[in-house]
């Protein structure tokens, strides 16, 4: 099978940011294994509690990574305490206060926002209950958490610039459909994006709005755009999947072809984005891989048990394009 330009990422589980590899996640949170593994008998999964803080279903993507965490614990055995926060980091917080009063061994959450966690990871560490963060970061001190699992979303801002670059030969007006305002995604591709445009003096991002990652909002912001600059827009880039789809079918409304009048790419390569290639209207789609159980609980299991984890595990994602969409289709699991 040709997958086409499939950037690996070589630094999944080795190169970690900065020196955080090496660094053990702190005693405060995790048992000592080499004074009391005599007395201490090590847990397994079926010895697991887990409370898991999501931050809600706004996306194809989030419905396929909250399915791999419950999966993954009913495969495993482990007892798991799920939250779906419903967008609000409010939500989130309360559930955290929660799993701290019940004593879970740990706690897992996708911070909807990047600020506004301290209070609340600094009781969980005084209640020596590790917090590991999955798919979005938190702008608190490294040792308030013991891992993050998830994707470098710089890269992929990145990655979605070089690839609009090639599709039209660095010259574009392009429109940005940002993710939820202050989170980890799309502060960072709004950043890593805008990073490589610099070398690209004729690709200019002439609007660029939040559609909250979902794709009733891209719909919107994209008919919006659409009534201020019409065709003198000709690229889109989306930082997520709903969002382009949304933003197709206010295209097509407005009587241009996606994928053809406007070139689109997004970020996550969920199914339907694989479909919206497969239908000429999408250009291409950045990997952002929502399959994070099986990681998520191998690294509660290692922290719980003492064990020393990355501060941060990055995953392994590719770029796709529509030439391989019907190929690649019926292997994807998302
Ligand atoms: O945090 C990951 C992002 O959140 C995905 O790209 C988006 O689809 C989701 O809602």
């Amino acid at each position: 099978m040709k997958v086409a330009h499939i950037f690996v990422s070589f630094l999944a589980f080795v190169v970690i940011l900065g020196s955080g590899c090496s660094r053990q996640p702190s005693s405060l949170f995790t048992p000592q294994p080499d004074s009391n593994s005599d007395i201490t008998p090590k847990k397994n999964y079926e010895d697991l509690i887990v409370g898991y803080a999501q931050l809600g279903a706004e996306s194809e993507w989030r419905a396929a990574n909250t399915i791999s965490i419950k999966e993954t614990a009913e495969n495993l055995g482990v007892e798991l305490r799920f939250l779906d926060a419903q967008q609000k980091q409010d939500n989130q917080i309360v559930a955290i206060r929660k799993f701290i009063v019940q004593k879970v061994d740990i706690i897992g959450v996708s911070p909807i926002v990047e600020t506004g966690w301290e209070e609340v990871f600094q009781e969980a560490k005084g209640a020596g209950i590790p917090i590991i963060l999955v798919d979005r970061r938190a702008a608190v001190p490294e040792d308030l958490y013991v891992s993050y699992l998830g994707s470098d979303f710089l890269e992929e801002g990145r990655k979605s610039a070089r690839i609009m670059a090639d599709l039209v030969n660095g010259k574009a007006n392009i429109v940005e459909l940002v993710g939820t305002v202050g989170s980890a995604p799309a502060n960072d591709r709004y950043t890593g994006f805008r990073e490589i445009l610099q070398e690209y003096p004729e690709m200019k991002i002439i609007d660029s709005e939040s559609g909250d990652f979902t794709r009733a909002r891209g719909r919107e912001v994209m008919r919006r755009f659409l009534q201020k600059h019409g065709d003198e827009i000709t690229a889109v880039y989306a930082h997520n999947d709903d969002m382009a789809l949304g933003a197709i079918e206010a295209i097509e409304e407005y009587g241009l072809k996606p994928g053809v009048d406007i070139k689109i790419i997004s970020v996550d390569a969920a199914r339907g984005a694989f479909e919206a290639m497969i239908a000429g209207k999408l250009n291409a789609a950045v990997e952002c891989n929502p399959l994070l159980g099986p990681q998520f609980f191998e690294l509660a299991l290692k922290v719980v048990n003492g064990q020393p984890v990355p501060k941060w595990v990055p995953s392994i994602e590719g770029v796709f394009f529509p030439e391989d969409a019907s190929e690649i289709l019926p292997t994807r699991k998302y």
